[in-house]
């Protein structure tokens, strides 16, 4: 059984983990810049690159002194190379890469998607195929995964991301960053009453969009300044899960599929979760990870990084780069 020490640094966290190819996770460390961005309502770029810069490497050593292991014990070196902010996974790629070349280890780029992909394997025996919903702060796109490094994506969000819709409501209503634990908490105070809509696009009715959604809760809190917060946090989570819930049940159908995995910041709201459960009764099989799991953390690159480790599908060190491309 080999180890793999892997590296994640595509937003705000910086994470180290260690997982072997049994794919059991041994350690998984991870550094939150949450603080910092919440001062600002949002993430700044300049900032994250420079905390991920001071991070990673005691971040690093944590991962390796909690596994119990040595750089030496360790037989590849993954990290996140695409998508994200490119100042961020500039960090996280050059400190994999001198350290992989320097300990003489062989390197394996992932693809942070990927990652959020096959988080689920951590927790749970998945068989493919699966569809897997990715809904976080960047991304909310629904695959059909139908082995390794084998996705079709089935559909996409035209415009935000689901969780950028949490953080934008938030925001309007003067709450911190990151919006989705504040609205998932607040919503548990109020009642889903008021009617917000979400559209189906004309090209593919699949597809998600969150813009519209946005701008009537904006508008809806300007009409109604005396509005409770809570209810419209509910109404708003209420309204957001049903749309991702029920749409990949309607391509579960239409795919003949039955298992459902939701990874991905978003996945650990608890309307989702709830509404998500409710689809046992159609047949759907759903699969959650545990919280640490949902949101970005450098275990699940080492867990997307096993398949390419034993096929020996490794990066050239000096040629890996960081990109913003988010295909898959
Ligand atoms: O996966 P993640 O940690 O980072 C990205 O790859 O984007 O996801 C972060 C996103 C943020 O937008 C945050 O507001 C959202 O996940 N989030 C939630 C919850 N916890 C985190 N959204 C809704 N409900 C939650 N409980
Ligand atoms: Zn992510």
């Amino acid at each position: 059984m080999a180890l793999i020490l892997a590296i994640e640094t595509s937003c705000d966290d910086t994470s180290a983990a260690v997982v072997n190819t049994d794919y059991q996770v041994l350690s998984n460390v991870v550094s939150s810049q949450e603080k910092t961005h919440s001062q600002y309502g949002g993430i700044v770029p300049e900032l994250a690159s420079r905390m991920h810069y001071e991070a990673i490497d005691t971040i690093t050593h944590r991962a390796l002194e909690q596994a119990q292991v040595k750089l030496d014990d360790i037989d590849a070196v993954a990290v996140t190379s695409c998508p994200g902010l490119v100042g961020s996974l500039l960090v996280g790629v050059n400190f994999a890469k001198g350290l992989a070349w320097s300990a003489g280890k062989p390197l394996i780029a992932v693809h942070h998607i990927e990652g959020h992909l096959l988080a689920p394997l951590i927790e749970h025996r998945l068989n493919f195929p699966f569809l897997s919903c990715v809904i976080s702060g960047g991304h909310t796109s629904i695959y059909r995964a139908n082995g390794f490094g084998d996705y079709q994506q089935l559909s996409r969000t035209i415009d935000d991301a689901a969780g950028e819709a949490f953080d934008k409501v938030s925001k309007m209503m003067g709450f911190s960053y990151p919006g989705g634990p504040v609205i998932d908490k607040l919503a548990q105070q109020g009642e889903v009453g008021i009617k917000f809509t979400t559209p189906r696009i004309k090209n593919n009715p699949m597809d998600f969009s969150f813009s519209g959604i946005k701008t009537a809760v904006l508008t809806y809190l300007r009409n109604h300044p005396d509005v409770n917060f809570a209810d419209v946090a509910a109404s708003f989570q209420e309204t957001v899960a049903k749309y991702i819930v029920y749409r990949a049940a309607e391509l579960c159908r239409q795919n003949g599929v039955s298992l459902l995995a939701f990874s991905g910041g978003v996945s650990a709201n608890s309307a989702l979760r709830r509404i998500a459960s409710q689809l046992q009764t159609q047949g759907i099989t759903t699969c959650f990870s545990s919280l640490p799991y949902c949101t970005d953390n450098a275990a699940m690159i080492g867990i997307a990084a096993i398949y390419r480790y034993k096929k020996a599908d490794f990066a050239q060190h000096l040629n890996i780069n960081a990109s913003a491309s988010t295909a898959l």
